[in-house]
């Protein structure tokens, strides 16, 4: 079990979430961030925090490409813990449709 990312973080990257969990499993792309499902402690918190609601409960029906690119992505990209400043349009990128097919980039963030 555990959380995972899920499209509507793609350029919204809030990054809300990286300060409340507990482990520090958060890992940062170019513009998305994924959880890494075995240091995930499935604690719920980060959840509700994400103003973009892209975390998910990897339990949830129809997740299984994302619990899969969280579980990929992990690997390469690099842990984030603090959090940034998000991008300045984010709030404009909120709620719109299909931005994996769109705008997903597998190069990876900065990290802390
Ligand atoms: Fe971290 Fe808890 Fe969210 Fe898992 S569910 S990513 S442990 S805050
Ligand atoms: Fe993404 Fe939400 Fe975190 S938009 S960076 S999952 S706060």
């Amino acid at each position: 079990m555990t959380y995972v990312v899920t499209d509507n973080c793609i350029k919204c990257k809030y990054m809300d979430c990286v300060e409340v969990c507990p482990v520090d499993c958060f890992y940062e792309g170019e513009n998305m961030l994924v959880i890494h499902p075995d240091e995930c402690i499935d604690c719920g918190v980060c959840e509700p925090e994400c103003p973009a609601e892209a975390i998910k409960p990897d339990a949830e029906p129809g997740l299984e490409q994302w619990l899969k690119l969280n579980a990929d992505m992990a690997k390469s990209w690099p842990n984030i813990t603090i959090k940034k400043d998000p991008p300045a349009n984010a709030d404009e990128w909120n709620g719109v449709p299909g931005k994996f097919e769109r705008y997903f980039s597998c190069a990876p963030g900065g990290g802390d």
